[in-house]
C-alpha cells in the first residue's frame, strides 16, 4: 500500500560538486532525506518498469538511508532495486552496475573522502542512465523540485541487505547483490591480470591503504585472491561507519602512514590508497610520489600496455585545475585534449560521444570510458599493469616521463572552514581584479593573461561559468583559485600552482621550492592573509 506523507521544503538541498552533501545531523531530520530523494524521483527520466540501483560507502547512516530509499522506489513505481550487499557499493562499482544492467539511474549514498560518524558527513548523489553523475540540467531540477515539494510516498517493506539474494517490497523487486563480483570482472576484462600474477610472484610487491573505507572488500579479492598478492597487502581493509576515526581521504596528510612507508628503506614497488566511496586514488613509487596530474598523464602515455586500451585512446580529458601535463602526452599522441570545469560529471558527455579515453583530475580522480565515475582501484591496476610489462620502477618511469614530456611541479594549497563572507570577498575582490592583472609582474613571474574559466560542453553545448579563475605568467606558469563546491563547513579556498619545465630544464628538484615564486605571487594577487587571516594552508596536496 502506498502511503503518502506530507512535507514541506527544506532550504540549501542544493547537489555541489558531487550531490548534496550535509552534517549527518542535517539528514537525520524528519523528511531531509525523504525530500531529497523524492524529489530526485519526481524528476528523474525512468521509463516505465525502470531498474534504480542504490549503494554507498558504509558510512554511518548509510542503512537507514538506503532502508527508506527501497521503500520509496518501491512507491514510486520502479520494477527493481538492486543494492549491493550490506548496502555497500563504491561509486565506480555502481556506476558499473547502472549500465551493466540497464538502470535509468542509481543513488550512491556517500561523502567521499569527508569524514564519518554521527557528528561528521553524509550525502547522496544521483547517477544517470550511462552510469555517472547527474548533469547539471538534472541537478538543477532536483534542486527546484526540493523547493516546491510537499509530499512524499512509501511502501512499507523490510530488506534484509546483508543476506544476497531477492525479496519483494509492494510490487517491487529487491536484488541483494555482491558488490564486488561484477567489478571485479570489469577489471579482468581490462588489465592483463596474467602478467600481473606473473609479476607478482617474481617480486612485485604492494602496499594498499583502503583507509577503512569501502574499497576493502574490493582490494582483498582483486590484489590478493585474484592477483596473488600476500595476504596482509591490503591495510586498513575493513570497511568501518566512521572510518576508524579517520579522513578516508587518499592524500599526503591523511595517508600520512603510507608515505612513510614508501619513503622508507622498506618500501614495496607501489604504494596505494583510496578514498571513502572508491573513486579516488593516491600512487606513491618507491621514494617518489607521483601527483594526480602526473599519474594522469604518466597512464595516458602508457595506457596501450594494458589490452583495453591496446588499440590506442580517442582523447585526454583533465579539469581545467589539473596541471598540463596531459596536454603533451595528448600531443604526442594525436588526439585530442578537453579542458573541463571541475567536477566528473562534466566528462560524461565526452565519454558518451567516444571524444575522450581516459579523464583525470587534480584531486586524485583518474578513469576510463570502462564506467561514468572515476575509478581509485582502477588506476591502481593500471599502474600494476604498466610495472608488470615494463619491470620498470615507478621513479623510472616518471623520470623517464618527465625527460620526454617536461615536468610540471604542481600543488593544491588548501583553506579550510573560511567564513563564507570573508571567502566570497576574496573572490569577489579577485574578479574584480582580473582585468588590470596581464602585464604586471610578481617578483620574476609577469601575468599573461586571467579570466574567469568558462565551459562550453562540445557535445550537447550547455555553458557553466565561473569555474574558477585562472592567472597565467608569460613563463608558461599558472594559478588557479576556486571555491570548493563539497564542503559542510563554511568555505574552502583551493589555490592551484603549476610550473613548467621543459625537457632540457630542471626536472628533479624539490617541489616547494619550485613553487615558491608562485606561492608568493597568489598571496599578492589574492591577498589571503588580509581576507582571511590565514598565513599558511591547511592542507598542501
Ligand atoms: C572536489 C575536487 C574535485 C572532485 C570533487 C568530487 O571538489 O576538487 O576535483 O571532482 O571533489 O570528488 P571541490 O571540493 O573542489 O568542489
Ligand atoms: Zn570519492
Amino acid at each position: 500500500m502506498i502511503q503518502t506523507f506530507p512535507t514541506t521544503p527544506f532550504d540549501g538541498q542544493k547537489p555541489g560538486t558531487s550531490g548534496l552533501r550535509k552534517k549527518v545531523r542535517v539528514f537525520q531530520q524528519p523528511d531531509y532525506a525523504e525530500n531529497f530523494i523524492q524529489s530526485v524521483f519526481d524528476v528523474a527520466e525512468r521509463p516505465a518498469g525502470s531498474t534504480l540501483v542504490i549503494g554507498g560507502d558504509g558510512r554511518f547512516h548509510n542503512r537507514t538511508v538506503i532502508a527508506r530509499a527501497i521503500e520509496m522506489a518501491a512507491a514510486n513505481g520502479y520494477a527493481r532495486v538492486l543494492v549491493g550487499q550490506g548496502g555497500i557499493l563504491s561509486t565506480p562499482a555502481a556506476s558499473h552496475v547502472i549500465r551493466k544492467y540497464g538502470a535509468s539511474g542509481g543513488l550512491i549514498l556517500s561523502a567521499s573522502h569527508n569524514p564519518g560518524g554521527p557528528d561528521e558527513d553524509f550525502g547522496i548523489k544521483y547517477n544517470i542512465a550511462n552510469g555517472g553523475p547527474a548533469p547539471e540540467a538534472v541537478t538543477e531540477a532536483i534542486y527546484a523540485r526540493t523547493q516546491t515539494i510537499d509530499r512524499w510516498m512509501m511502501v512499507e517493506g523490510e530488506v534484509d541487505l546483508d543476506r544476497i539474494g531477492t525479496s519483494q517490497v509492494g510490487d517491487m523487486v529487491v536484488e541483494v547483490i555482491d558488490p564486488v563480483a561484477d567489478y571485479a570482472e570489469l577489471m579482468e576484462e581490462l588489465f592483463d591480470f596474467d602478467a600481473i600474477r606473473t609479476a607478482v610472484r617474481g617480486g612485485l610487491s604492494m602496499a594498499f591503504d583502503a583507509m577503512h573505507a569501502v574499497t576493502g572488500p574490493y582490494a582483498h579479492e582483486i590484489l590478493e585472491r585474484r592477483l596473488g598478492f600476500p595476504a596482509g597487502t591490503v591495510h586498513n581493509g575493513q570497511p568501518l561507519e566512521d572510518f576508524g576515526g579517520h579522513h578516508p581521504d587518499p592524500n599526503l596528510v591523511h595517508a600520512r602512514v603510507l608515505y612513510d612507508l614508501m619513503m622508507s628503506d622498506d618500501a614495496p614497488a607501489l604504494g596505494a590508497a583510496s578514498d571513502g566511496d572508491g573513486d579516488r586514488n593516491l600512487i606513491i613509487g618507491k621514494g617518489v610520489f607521483i601527483t594526480p596530474s602526473d599519474s594522469l598523464a604518466m597512464l595516458a602515455a602508457n595506457a596501450h600496455l594494458a589490452p583495453a586500451y591496446a588499440g590506442g585512446l580517442k582523447g585526454i580529458a583533465r579539469s581545467m585545475p589539473t596541471s598540463a601535463a596531459a596536454d603533451r602526452v595528448a600531443e604526442a599522441l594525436g588526439i585530442p585534449l578537453w579542458e573541463t570545469p571541475t567536477g566528473w560529471k562534466f566528462f560524461g558527455t565526452l565519454l558518451d560521444a567516444g571524444k575522450a579515453t581516459i579523464c583525470g583530475e587534480e584531486s586524485a580522480g583518474t578513469g576510463s570510458d570502462h564506467v561514468r565515475e572515476k575509478d581509485g582501484l582502477w588506476a591502481v591496476l593500471l599502474w600494476l599493469n604498466i610495472l608488470a610489462v615494463t619491470g620498470k620502477p615507478v621513479a623510472q618511469i616518471a623520470s623517464e616521463h618527465w625527460a620526454r614530456f617536461g615536468r610540471n611541479y604542481y600543488a593544491r594549497h588548501d583553506y579550510e572552514a573560511i567564513a563564507t563572507d570573508k571567502a566570497n570577498a576574496l573572490m569577489a575582490a579577485l574578479e574584480a581584479s582580473l582585468s588590470g592583472l596581464p602585464g604586471q609582474s610578481f617578483g620574476a613571474l609577469t601575468v599573461s593573461a586571467a579570466d574567469q574559466f568558462a565551459y562550453t560542453d562540445p557535445v550537447d553545448g550547455s555553458e557553466s561559468h565561473k569555474q574558477g579563475v585562472r592567472v597565467m605568467f608569460a613563463c608558461g606558469s599558472r594559478i588557479v583559485f576556486r571555491l570548493s563546491g563539497t564542503g559542510t563547513e563554511g568555505a574552502t579556498l583551493r589555490v592551484y600552482l603549476e610550473r613548467y619545465e621543459a625537457p632540457d630544464g630542471r626536472l628533479a628538484e624539490e617541489t616547494p621550492a619550485m613553487l615558491a615564486d608562485l606561492i608568493a605571487a597568489a598571496e599578492a594577487i589574492a591577498g589571503i592573509a588580509a581576507h582571511t587571516g590565514r598565513t599558511a594552508p591547511d592542507v598542501v596536496t
